[in-house]
């Protein structure tokens, strides 16, 4: 009986899939959408903002663990990007007729686990939208650069799966944000290089390493989620959730290659992982 059902469903979706798919090519307007495309778009689109608000939010303490001044404005400039990055996704929802004076200061986007080291895994600390992964604090210089390295470099790879996206809209300001990603994970990529290479840094990279890294393998989601599959269709993301990370985790395996560092074992509990992909940045 469950499986009839199940099937059902999965056949409903599939109808409504196709007709999104005619006539979801290039959206400019609210009025363009179906209620399937535009319920899709606000998801992710929420999810996007509340992780680059989150995020922001969260990298605000590492500008005073900057080593020296050049470091300030590098990851003073990096808050800025993401609180830019928050503001334009937040203007499109508010172009959908959202509220989002109301949502933010209906959350509190500093909220943050207590324990660092402590694993939320899929529960939620809060009810806004943001990725898990920013829940945790970021304690130290090294564990900031990491997050570039890790997190900023696993947002990016989520980015590149919606730049043409059929909202136009918002491909057009994700092409502005990915600019200024590729800006942060290179800051990251150049500070794992220079404290991997120094034998007084060396260990304390790879614990937090083994931390991030498993924690970003774990923001994207299951392989053939039928949300993924919806906004495939609907042409808001281009690749199944799985391929985003797997193009992710040979990034992050070459550049551990060439810095003498130790990829983490990552070992998927797949019901325990979210089951859709988030864009983040
Ligand atoms: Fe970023
Ligand atoms: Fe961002």
């Amino acid at each position: 009986m469950t499986q009839f059902k199940r099937e059902d469903e999965a056949e409903e979706i599939e109808q409504r899939m196709a007709a999104e798919v005619s006539a979801a090519k290039v959206i400019e307007k609210p009025e363009q959408m179906s209620p399937l495309y535009r319920e899709s778009l606000i998801n992710l689109l929420y999810m996007q903002a509340d992780s680059e608000l989150a995020g922001a939010l969260g990298y605000v303490p590492c500008v005073k663990m900057a080593p020296n001044v050049e470091e300030f404005l590098a990851s003073s400039m990096i808050v800025k990007d993401e609180f830019r990055h928050a503001r334009v996704v937040y203007k499109l929802l508010e172009n959908l007729g959202e509220d989002v004076d109301a949502h933010v200061s209906g959350h509190d986007f500093t909220l943050r686990m207590s324990d660092s080291d402590a694993d939320l895994g899929t529960r939620r600390a809060a009810d806004d939208k943001r990725v898990n992964i920013f829940y945790y604090p970021i304690d130290t210089w090294v564990d900031f650069c990491m997050f570039n390295f890790c997190m900023d470099r696993g947002a990016g790879h989520q980015l590149e799966d919606s730049l043409q996206a059929s909202y136009k809209p918002w491909a057009r300001v994700l092409e502005g944000i990915f600019k200024e990603e590729k800006f942060h994970i290179a800051h990251g990529d150049n500070w794992v290089k220079r404290l991997a290479d120094d034998p007084a840094t060396h260990d304390a990279v790879q614990a937090s390493l083994n931390k991030w890294f498993i924690r970003t393998m774990n923001i994207f989601g299951r392989p053939n989620s039928p949300k993924n599959k919806i906004y495939r269709e609907i042409g808001l993301k281009k690749r199944d959730n799985h391929d985003v990370r797997l193009a992710f985790a040979q990034e992050v395996a070459d550049r551990c290659k060439e810095n003498s560092l130790t990829v983490p074992e990552w070992k998927p509990d797949w019901d325990k992982l979210p089951m859709d992909a988030y864009v983040v940045g």
